[in-house]
């Protein structure tokens, strides 16, 4: 795949497609700020090679309306001061008003567009939009890994107008990652699967059972497996429905060859909140009305010696109610681990990157990914739209 290395930006407009999707407080400042400092490597070097770079992203799910709370005006400081200089705003991102930015842009300048998702022509990939974003570029970049599971405008049905469309460091680096842990890994490959729903997990599953050597279920997805082997798991969330098909995961992985590894024992509490009465117990003594919410020590003993020599770990979600103090030890317990192998180590989701730097170990894991449900489609086996757009544009301008 062509990256922005790959073409004179030199006095050129580059058009660089972001996420900017940050978690922001009531006060609207960032609390997160990982999506804007991994793309700074992109925009450096843009700015460093004389582009007058343009910066798009969507903030939020605003529906297509102009909705202040989510406008991208939070995000300008803080951008500014990783680029060390100051950055314009747009009113829109297309529009005469736009266009004249645009064009009274010097080499080297930045300016950042509002939020595309102020126009609902944006999520439904809408040609004419496309087109009218190309416009304002002579040179289209992407750079937003995180998004591109969605087919919208600025990822997708902007290259087919764009004279040259390329990647950003970041989409080469998350896809290369990517590529490594799961298409041509160091063996043992091992994933490690949490959250919250069997569901949302479903295909990612299916498709690992096809790749991995060993698979590591936790979180509250578990609890439908464990009632799959006849165990009560007393009044934890299961899904009912899922049940046989996770019966069927179990049975295929066996058939492979491939050890899955369930929770043996459990963080139980009566109630779901941070103070509520807790006591660690096998997994099949699970009290009467009471629930699980982490996974117990043998349990942490057991994912961590899975784990002993493997050459290659991707972990996807949380393995209990991390979020609360009491129901954390689980989820910390297996950041350690993947802190202190020797594997290559890829995290990927929301939830387990907030996990990781909760943690303090985020610089001791090989590569923690930018997208949530962009990586889980990595893991479903599919191709990304935006990444299928990118590389169609490529073989027609070869
Ligand atoms: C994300 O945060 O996962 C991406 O920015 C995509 O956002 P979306 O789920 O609102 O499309």
């Amino acid at each position: 795949m062509k990256t922005i290395k790959d073409v004179n930006l030199s006095g050129k407009r580059v058009f660089i497609r972001v996420d900017f999707n940050v978690p922001l407080d009531e006060k609207q400042n960032i609390t997160d700020d990982t999506r804007i400092r991994f793309v700074v490597p992109t925009l450096k070097y843009a700015i460093d090679n004389k582009a007058k770079l343009i910066i798009a992203s969507h903030l939020g799910r605003p529906k297509g309306k102009v909705e202040p709370q989510f406008s991208l005006s939070p995000v300008l400081k803080c951008l500014g001061s990783y680029l060390g200089k100051d950055i314009r705003m747009a009113p829109d991102c297309i529009g005469p008003e736009v266009k004249s930015l645009v064009s009274s842009m010097s080499d080297g300048d930045v300016l950042l567009l509002e939020n595309l998702r102020f126009h609902p022509e944006e999520e439904k990939n809408d040609d004419k939009f496309g087109k009218e974003l190309a416009q304002l570029c002579d040179v289209y970049v992407n750079d937003a890994f995180a998004v591109s599971h969605r087919a919208n405008a600025s990822v997708a049905s902007i290259t087919e107008h764009a004279p040259v469309s390329v990647a950003g460091f970041l989409l080469q680096k998350e896809l290369e990652y990517f590529k490594k842990a799961m298409a041509d890994p160091q063996r043992p490959l091992v994933a490690v699967v949490g959250g919250a729903k069997v569901s949302t997990k479903l295909a990612a599953l299916e498709n690992m059972i096809q790749r991995v050597d060993k698979i590591i279920i936790g979180g509250a997805m578990a609890n439908t497996f464990l009632k799959s082997k006849g165990i009560d798991v007393g009044s934890s969330k299961i899904e009912e429905d899922l049940v046989e098909v996770a019966g069927t995961i179990i049975k295929k992985a066996s058939e492979k060859g491939i050890r899955l590894y369930l929770p043996v024992d459990a963080v139980a509490a009566a109630t779901f909140s941070p103070d509520a009465a807790t006591k660690i117990v096998p997994v099949a003594e699970i009290p009467k009305g009471w629930m699980v919410l982490d996974v117990g020590p043998a349990t942490s003993m057991l994912f961590s010696e899975a784990l002993y020599d493997a050459k290659t770990i991707v972990w996807n979600g949380p393995l209990g109610a991390f979020e609360m103090d009491a129901f954390s030890r689980g989820t910390m317990s297996m950041v350690n681990s993947l802190a202190n192998s020797h594997a290559l180590t890829i995290v990927g989701g929301g939830d387990t990157d907030t996990a990781v730097h909760k943690a303090g170990e985020a610089d001791r894991i090989t590569f923690i990914s930018t997208g949530g449900g962009a990586f889980l489609e990595l893991l479903e086996g599919k191709t990304l739209p935006a990444v299928a757009a990118l590389i169609k544009a490529q073989q027609k301008t070869g």
